[in-house]
């Protein structure tokens, strides 16, 4: 085995360098490091792929307090016809936290992608409101005592829709109006009446970019009317995919849209963060720098916040990205867009991780 898990022969296999670790290597667990701060760190797994990655289990063991399912608590995975459940990968990611020791966050139960397709007929505005109940207390009450926190709806606000408040015109939202959002809580808070439960949304990161600053305002105004409906919402989770090509335009808006939210009495978590090189210029070294400054910039900003609780990367090495299917680069170099390269060596954006929880105030 290399120092950092990585057996020498998979390492050759893969055609990676067993060069030296950089000095500042992953010995200081990013774990470890967030908890003194009060904050909560993990990533996001596939349950198939841990179990045939041990060095990989390891990694996750040092540094994460918290997995999430990436795709096996959505539905497409949980319901494959609409009489049956299938928990087996939701019920391997649940046992493998376990046995590491972290905590698990639940993805997502209510969301308008990974649906099966049954569910488009199925869904009609005499059914949808069963059937969306009947979902998050199977599902949210199997997990009550081991899911500590839900993404309880996924990416509920799409301007573009052209709704005066901003919702998306979602399949739930068309068979049920608005009121979806509040029924999707108090179904989860009924069957889980101890986890977290928050509203995640992408979008809300980037300071320069007009669409993201509307958004914000427009995920505030949501956000009041839950609170002011008494619906049970704990956070507002941030899913944090950033864009390496662009500029790291994280201040004083993204500083002000976390202050409001935290006024609200919420909590917030960064549920997503990775970074996107694919359009990043240049060789390795110089994608890393990128990729590093981003996440320093982003991270920042928002752990100065003490309403943030939580930050899960979406994925922890380079050797799994769900990044590499969805943005590949078009000179087929890898992607690299995450703390641990694909011999899961610790790269810059690792350093960055590990000096953001370093400089961050305790909470
Ligand atoms: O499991 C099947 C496999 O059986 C099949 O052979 C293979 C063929 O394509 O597909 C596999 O399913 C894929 C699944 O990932 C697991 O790998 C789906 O096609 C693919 O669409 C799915 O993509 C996921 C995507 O959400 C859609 O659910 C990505 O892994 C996942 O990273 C991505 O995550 C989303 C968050 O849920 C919400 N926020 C945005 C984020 C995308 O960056």
């Amino acid at each position: 085995m290399t120092r950092l898990g990585l057996s020498r022969r998979a390492a050759l296999a893969s055609g990676l360098a067993l060069t030296a670790a950089p000095t500042w290597a992953a010995e200081r667990s990013l774990r470890d490091l967030a908890a003194a701060k009060g904050v909560l760190f993990g990533a996001a797994i596939e349950p198939h792929v841990v179990q045939d990655d041990p060095a990989f289990a390891d990694l996750l063991q040092r540094h994460c307090g918290s997995l999430t399912a990436e795709n096996a608590m959505k539905w497409n995975a949980l319901r494959p016809t609409p009489d049956r459940f299938d928990f087996a990968a939701a019920d391997a990611t649940v046992a493998f936290a376990r046995r590491q020791g972290a905590q698990v966050y639940g993805h997502a139960l209510v969301w308008h992608e990974a649906m099966p397709a049954w569910l488009d007929e199925a869904l009609t505005p005499r059914t949808a409101g069963a059937l969306l109940s009947d979902h998050i207390r199977r599902v949210a009450g199997r997990y009550a005592g081991s899911v500590t926190a839900w993404d309880v709806v996924n990416e509920v606000v799409e301007r573009n829709d052209g709704r005066r408040d901003g919702l998306r015109l979602s399949p739930w939202f068309r068979a049920l109006g608005p009121s979806y959002i509040g029924a999707a809580f108090r179904a989860a808070r009924q069957a889980a009446p101890r986890a977290r439960l928050a509203l995640a949304d992408y979008g809300l990161e980037y300071d320069d970019e007009r669409w993201m600053v509307e958004k914000r305002g427009t995920m505030l105004s949501l956000l009041e009317d839950l609170k002011a409906a008494g619906v049970p919402i704990h956070a507002l989770a941030i899913q944090g995919h950033l864009d390496g090509a662009r500029r790291p335009a994280f201040g004083a808006g993204l500083r002000r849209f976390l202050a409001q939210v935290a006024n609200l009495g919420l909590e917030i978590y960064i549920t997503e963060l990775d970074v996107n090189d694919q359009k990043v210029p240049g060789n390795v070294a110089r994608r890393d720098v990128v990729v590093a400054d981003s996440y320093r910039a982003f991270l920042d900003v928002v752990l100065d916040e003490p309403a943030v609780r939580r930050v899960t990367t979406w994925g922890l090495t380079d050797r799994h990205t769900s990044k590499s299917g969805m943005f590949p680069r078009a000179d087929r170099a890898g992607v690299r867009p995450l703390p641990f390269d694909a011999a899961l060596r610790p790269k810059l954006a690792y350093q960055a991780l590990v000096d953001a929880f370093a400089g961050a105030p305790r909470r």
